[in-house]
């Protein structure tokens, strides 16, 4: 009888260390866990784009604040598709390959995202396209694909607004040749892009609702790139020279590209066609202050920027993530846009 109780007692105490050592290890492979850091790796088209620089910048920036909010540390792994589409699906399936917790896609080519949707679908990896939009139907095609942007139609009618708004305090500023119309050119961004051919749509009709004839000298596509632009317009300088009282363009990038070129030829125009733009970036902002450009549009970067990183993060923490951004639309956020123009530039500038 004793001899059982010793046995007992001895088998007892094995069996307590042995829960001991498991609970240990539990413990010890939930702080490993949560120790862990987020990886997530972002894919952006050209690594030469003023806007997505930007963008990308204000990402690195918030990795910093969401550390703090998650206690947890961040990766994160930027990869420059050079405007290459086979090139952007390899840095997807590297991603995929190192096991990154989430993937952020600034497609090279919005209408071929299916590819990207399938490999991640595949792997379980949630994606997050931004800035390029991705046809509706490959967005449908899991349920954890979301899109954050900016709404084009938005953008366009504040660009149209910044030049309603200055020619009704002011119509001389626009019109030198005294006709009654305003004799525009226009910088379009490259071609496949959403807010491309919507932002001049409606820039152009928010201008000619508010009853502002408007005459079209020309429209050629310069990629949102400020050398294309550069370019464009000396060219335009030789065809059109002082006919041209306006310069709309599609974003600022294109926009001071155009300045540059103006300012070089001053002394063809009695006075400098008005130039409107879109982004609100540093430098747009800047020609804004210092009356070189009329306005431009605040495109959020740094929202955006933000809701990349929180998106991307609450999928790779399990969380919802309409709790933690209230504002999206199933799995599509836009981010609000504002018109900026010399009596409000102030209050954008050094954000
Ligand atoms: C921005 C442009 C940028 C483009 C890149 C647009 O929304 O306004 O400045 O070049 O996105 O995709
Ligand atoms: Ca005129």
């Amino acid at each position: 009888m004793r001899r059982y109780c010793i046995r007992g007692a001895r088998i007892g105490i094995v069996l307590v260390l042995i829960l001991g050592l498991c609970a240990c290890s539990n413990r010890k492979q939930s702080e490993s866990e949560k120790e862990k850091s987020i990886r997530i790796g972002v894919t952006i088209y050209r690594g030469d784009d003023a806007f997505i620089t930007s963008l990308y910048s204000y990402m690195e920036d918030a990795v910093k604040e969401k550390e703090k909010e998650i206690g947890r540390k961040i990766v994160l792994t930027m990869a420059d598709a050079k405007k290459n589409q086979s090139s952007q699906t390899d840095q997807v399936d590297d991603f995929i390959q190192k096991e990154y917790d989430a993937i952020c896609v600034n497609l090279v080519d919005r209408t071929v995202a299916s590819v990207i949707v399938n490999k991640a679908k595949e792997a379980e990896v949630p994606l997050v396209f931004f800035n390029r939009e991705p046809v509706q139907a490959d967005l449908d095609l899991w349920d954890k694909v979301y899109y954050v942007g900016s709404d084009a139609k938005e953008a366009g009618e504040l660009e149209g607004q910044v030049v309603v708004e200055a020619y009704q305090k002011n119509p001389e500023l626009f019109d030198k040749n005294g006709d009654g119309k305003i004799q525009y050119v226009l910088l379009e961004g490259d071609q496949g892009h959403q807010d491309s051919m919507i932002r001049t749509e409606y820039t152009i009709k928010t201008i000619t609702d508010a009853g502002i004839p408007m005459e079209r000298l020309d429209i050629i596509t310069a990629n949102w790139m400020r050398n294309m632009a550069y370019a464009t317009m000396l060219e335009w300088i030789g065809r059109f020279g002082d006919e041209m009282e306006l310069v709309v363009s599609n974003n600022d990038d294109m926009a001071i590209g155009a300045i540059e070129a103006i300012n070089e030829n001053r002394e063809v125009f009695t006075k400098k066609p008005q130039v409107v733009g879109t982004d609100g970036i540093k430098e747009g902002l800047e020609m804004v202050q210092k009356s070189e450009m009329l306005g431009t549009v605040k495109n959020d970067a740094k929202g955006q920027a933000e809701a990349v990183l929180d998106i991307a993060c609450a999928e790779a923490l399990n969380q919802k993530v309409k709790e933690i951004r209230p504002g999206i639309k199933g799995r599509d956020e836009r981010i609000s846009q504002h018109m900026v123009n010399q009596d409000n530039v102030n209050e954008y500038i050094g954000e």
